[in-house]
């Protein structure tokens, strides 16, 4: 029997061993709980740094839902909409939390090609709506994925124009950033140039699927959403008492480009699967930008594949996705590939 390959998702990956001796090293004597510690203020003083950003603050919370529907929540009126592309992560699958947390609010989708919106559908999308009409929402705050649920990244240049067109009526703008440090070991761009330098008001960091224990965090430049996440965080149980580990997680995640390198990992082995599933002649769906590639294949040969010991999600019967994490190893792909070319023949 072949030892298993995981593929499924960078989630169910484990956790940095720098994480973990950092969590360690916070656990010596008492400090004060739901973030009134040493680490919590440490925290904001290293992403304001990272983020060259005198303001920024940073909320940490348990999950990237809770990151994204409490920062849309604080951005967006009940009446307002949140516009996000159609397959974004808070329409399909959060379960609704940006409409709970935010009164009602609505989250409507934009088409746009490679998982990305297109400046032209966000025009058309505000140019269809009754502006002033109490009989319709009003779009208030864009959404921007980065890394796209589906693999694909938006250049600094792309996300800036789109935040114009949404600042132009009105809007302010958020990013998910559940993988953000995989976009940004790919763009080889500054933290500040994807996020506030390109517009964006409040984002999600996330930490979990690139080896962060136990926290997510909300990063905001704008002090008025601050204001209102210091309420909404506690409203919705994400205060924790014990946020200095939470917060020591973080700093250390965003210390010496350890999140850089660990994404860097995860995109190198996928950079790695995709290029050898190319030479096999393995019809590929999506720009494998960061970590994450869709595939199709004959439904017998995905059978195949399981069977192989290797770990995936398939999206439908012939497309299978697959997801390396910062644990994967070049050996890992290299055995993957192996295995893939002897299930594509019977
Ligand atoms: C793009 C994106 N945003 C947000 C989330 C939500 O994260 P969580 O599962 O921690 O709530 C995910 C989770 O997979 C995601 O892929």
């Amino acid at each position: 029997m072949n030892a298993q390959i995981e593929f499924r998702s960078d989630n169910a990956a484990g956790v940095a061993p720098e994480i973990m001796a950092a969590i360690a090293d916070a656990n010596t004597g008492s400090a004060l709980a739901y973030g009134a510690d040493e680490w919590t203020a440490r925290l904001r003083d290293t992403v304001r740094a990272v983020f060259e950003h005198p303001d920024a603050d940073v909320f940490p919370v348990i999950s990237g839902t809770a990151a994204n529907s409490l920062a849309l929540a604080a951005m967006c009126p009940p009446w307002g909409a949140v516009m996000c592309h159609d397959t974004a992560h808070i329409l399909q699958n959060e379960c609704g939390a940006t409409s709970m947390f935010g009164g009602g609010a609505m989250i409507r989708g934009v088409a746009g090609d490679h998982y990305r919106i297109e400046p032209a559908a966000l025009e058309q999308s505000f140019e269809a709506t009754r502006w002033g009409d109490p009989h319709h929402s009003q779009p208030s705050v864009l959404s921007l994925t980065v890394p796209t649920d589906f693999g694909t990244i938006y250049t600094p240049k792309q996300i800036v124009e789109l935040t114009t067109i949404a600042s132009r009526r009105g809007l302010t703008a958020h990013l998910d950033g559940a993988r953000i440090a995989n976009a940004l070991s790919v763009l080889g761009c500054s933290p500040a140039d994807l996020t506030w330098r390109a517009g964006i008001d409040a984002f999600s960091l996330g930490a979990m699927k690139n080896g962060v224990l136990s926290t997510d965090a909300i990063v905001c430049f704008d002090p008025a959403i601050a204001a209102e996440l210091v309420y909404r965080t506690k409203r919705s149980g994400h205060v924790a008492s014990k946020m200095r580990f939470q917060s020591v997680q973080l700093i250390a995640y965003l210390t010496d480009d350890l999140w850089l390198r660990l994404a860097h990992q995860s995109n190198a082995t996928m950079a790695r699967l995709a290029a050898g599933l190319c030479k096999l002649d393995v019809e590929q769906l999506n720009e494998p930008d960061v970590n994450m590639l869709f595939i199709r294949v004959d439904p017998a040969v995905a059978d195949r594949m399981a069977e192989a010991g290797l770990l995936f999600y398939r999206i439908a019967a012939d497309v299978v996705r697959l997801v390396t994490s910062f644990q994967t190893t070049d050996a890992d792909i290299d055995t993957a590939l192996t295995r893939i070319e002897s299930t594509l023949t019977p």
